[in-house]
């Protein structure tokens, strides 16, 4: 069983993954010689939807997914409407190379620096692998940002 707050805590989180693909691909095609770089971090991205929406099958499974734990349910609002205000943004082409990439680095840092993956309690084991995976993927596009980052300094 997911409680109203479990499932306004998946929505969010898909939400969140489904921006960040959104702004990487407003990116992938502002930048064309850096193209592939964000299509691989936004197709990345609609993986990670997939993967949070996998909690939802404990609804129907009558699991207990998870514990919401310390999850920030205002934080996750702000990094939202960060990542909505960058989109805008980039539409209106506001937004240099250097700035997405920035832009880029700051938000997959914000996620492993608040441990947005972490803060929950994976209770039933099938749905164990999910925040684990989550984390290490934030991590490595992470360090693809600061290595694309170190390129521009
Ligand atoms: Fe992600």
């Amino acid at each position: 069983m997911l409680s109203d707050y479990q499932k306004k805590i998946i929505e969010l989180m898909c939400k969140q993954e489904l921006l960040l693909a959104k702004l990487y691909e407003i990116f992938a095609d502002q930048f064309p010689e850096h193209k592939a770089f964000w299509q691989d971090l936004a197709k990345d991205e609609l993986q990670h939807a997939e993967w949070i929406k996998k909690l939802y099958q404990a609804e129907e499974e009558n699991l207990t997914a998870f514990s919401e734990g310390k999850f920030n349910p205002s934080a996750m609002n702000i990094y939202i409407e960060n990542i909505e205000k960058t989109i805008r943004r980039a539409e209106n082409k506001e937004i240099t190379l250097k700035m997405a990439i920035s832009y880029t680095l700051d938000f997959e840092r914000s996620l492993i620096e608040k441990n947005v993956f972490s803060h929950f309690e994976i209770i039933d084991k099938k749905f164990a692998g999910i925040m684990t995976k989550l984390e290490s993927e934030t991590r490595r596009h992470l360090k693809k940002a600061e290595d694309m980052m170190a390129r521009f300094r």
